[in-house]
């Protein structure tokens, strides 16, 4: 992946962009002119899931971008009810993506039986193991649920994708994903933001930009990994412009005190 953007490192040396672009509920034409618009904003990272119905889109739009495949670190996501049918919902993943590949797939959420967790886990391991996603990791999982993983297969997921936010600021969650080597990944920066809060309204307009990309800086200042979703085409472009600007140690902390 040639990029001139922040990423953090997953193992395998598979490079994976701090900065994504959230593709839940922007479908049919409007998800397909959505992530058209992000890759040409400059966005090399997209965030979809079996459940978001919106796959094709996101691969009919790669493949119109004129981008090479391995310039978009593309996710994807197991669904819960596709428990014992791993293997044939990452080959639809990749039919509708139209690629051979994932980048990462992620268990979208813990299954609903605890005693699914370990072989579920190794279905994904396999499908690695197999060259059908570079790297494997979970979403909305807890440090036990995680543990749990560890101790049974003695592989760590790459990444945990939950939600995240300055008001939902947890330094000791935060510890425990990097001392186990497990990328943090937020979702719904905004949604669990608010973008009104005197904090940030003052540290954006000490730097002239927006609360949003305030928000978003900060996640990438802490080495988060942040997938904002927008279908509106200024808004695309403006929360991929974080890079003109950085948050100083005192803004950063006052940032992480809205967390409480
Ligand atoms: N793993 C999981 O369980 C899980 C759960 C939720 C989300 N996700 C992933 O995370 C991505 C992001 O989360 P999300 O979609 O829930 O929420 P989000 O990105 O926090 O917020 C999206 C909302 O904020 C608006 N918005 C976008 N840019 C803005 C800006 N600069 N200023 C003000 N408002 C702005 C969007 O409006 P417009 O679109 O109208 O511009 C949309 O209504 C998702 O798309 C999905 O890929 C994963």
């Amino acid at each position: 992946m040639d990029l001139d953007q922040p990423t953090v490192l997953l193992p395998g040396d598979v490079r994976m962009p701090l900065l994504g672009f959230g593709t839940w509920q922007a479908t049919g034409r409007a998800g397909y002119d959505a992530v058209l618009a992000a890759l040409d904003a400059g966005y090399r990272h997209l965030d979809t899931a079996t459940m978001y119905g919106n796959e094709e889109e996101v691969g009919r739009a790669v493949r119109e971008s004129g981008l090479r495949r391995e310039d978009v670190f593309i996710t994807t996501k197991l669904p819960p009810d596709r428990v014992g049918r791993e293997r044939e919902t990452i080959e639809a993943s990749l039919r509708a993506l139209g690629t051979d590949h994932l980048d990462l797939w992620l268990i979208h959420w813990p299954p609903s039986s605890p005693a699914d967790s370990i072989p579920v886990w190794r279905e994904l391991l396999a499908a690695r193991d197999a060259d059908l996603t570079r790297a494997v990791g979970v979403s909305n999982y807890g440090t036990a649920q995680l543990d749990e993983l560890i101790q049974a297969t003695e592989e760590n997921p790459a990444v945990n994708q939950i939600r995240w936010s300055p008001s939902l600021y947890d330094r000791q969650r935060h510890t425990e994903h990097r001392d186990r080597g497990i990328v943090l990944e937020g979702y719904s920066p905004f949604k669990a933001s608010d973008l009104s809060d005197p904090v940030l309204t003052r540290i954006a307009a000490a730097h002239d930009v927006s609360p949003a990309q305030v928000v978003l800086r900060w996640h990438v200042d802490h080495e988060i990994v942040v997938i904002p979703k927008s279908v509106t085409p200024e808004r695309i472009r403006a929360n991929a412009d974080i890079w003109n600007f950085s948050l100083t140690a005192e803004e950063m902390r006052d940032i992480d005190a809205l967390g409480g």
